[in-house]
């Protein structure tokens, strides 16, 4: 492990459950200074990952959030954009609201978190940015336009960042991870996770820590020619998509 991978200010959004805590467990263990944010006060995060309070959709509160991170470890050098919500259903029931809430979390929370951060990326001159999209989001599903909608806008995202900001050593990445075991699956009907489990060659669900090893991984000095890329963890469910 060389040096320059470890010892960096690691911000996670949503990082107090699910995927976002298993990412941030990653970065700790690789010695890296780790930090999260959550809507709620989190009391049983393991010992050394720092919790800031944040609401995406509100960018006075990522701000501050951002200002308690920087004074605590530095500027933020790795950025996990992770925060994300699901309200599903089909078109014709889709309000405006189930619409516009959903593009606002995954979405422009997304943007906000990454403009913040890119500011002192560019003063470090390095970064490393990661946004945490969906299958969903390239292979569609029924009843998810809005978040379907708001996963595959993280692509336009990444790849517009990576041709703004290629040359200043950031890179821009996204991961897609498909069916993970965590509370935003366990809500699904027995029938939804019945069609997935056929769907998915690899036969199982996934484990939020099989998307933290790439996550730690494409945020590495091993992967810093990767820009731009959508990298599926998915076993295989969005093949081609
Ligand atoms: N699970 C899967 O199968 C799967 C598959 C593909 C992609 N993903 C994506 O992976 C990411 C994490 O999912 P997960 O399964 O770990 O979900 P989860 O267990 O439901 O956790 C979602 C996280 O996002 C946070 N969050 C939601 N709205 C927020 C807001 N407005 N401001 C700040 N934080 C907010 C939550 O914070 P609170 O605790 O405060 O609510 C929580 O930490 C999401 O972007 C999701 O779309 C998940």
């Amino acid at each position: 492990m060389s040096e320059a991978t470890t010892g960096r200010s690691v911000l996670i959004t949503g990082g107090n459950r699910g995927i976002g805590l298993a990412i941030a467990k990653a970065f700790l263990a690789n010695g890296d200074k780790v930090a999260i944010t959550s809507r709620s006060e989190v009391t049983d995060l393991p010992a050394g990952i720092l919790a800031v309070k944040a609401d995406v959709t509100d960018e006075a509160s990522v701000d501050a959030a951002f200002k308690e991170v920087e004074a605590a470890h530095g500027p933020v050098e790795v950025l996990v954009a992770n925060a994300g919500i699901t309200k599903d259903t089909l078109l014709l029931r889709m309000s405006e609201d189930d619409f516009t809430s959903v593009l606002d979390t995954n979405l422009t929370g997304a943007f906000r978190v990454l403009k913040r951060a890119s500011k002192g990326m560019i003063r470090l001159k390095k970064g490393r940015v990661v946004l945490i999209s969906s299958v969903v989001g390239l292979y569609g599903s029924p009843g998810q336009i809005n978040y379907a909608s708001s996963k595959s806008g993280l692509v336009g995202m990444a790849r517009s960042l990576t041709r703004e900001l290629g040359a200043r050593n950031i890179t821009a990445n996204v991961v897609a991870p498909g069916y993970v075991n965590t509370e935003m699956t366990d809500v699904l009907p027995e029938e939804t996770k019945d069609q997935y489990m056929k769907a998915i060659p690899a036969g199982r669900f996934c484990e939020p820590e099989e998307i933290a090893n790439v996550v730690r991984w494409v945020a590495s000095d091993e992967a810093s020619y990767i820009s731009g890329a959508v990298i599926p963890v998915d076993g295989g469910l969005g093949m081609g998509h």
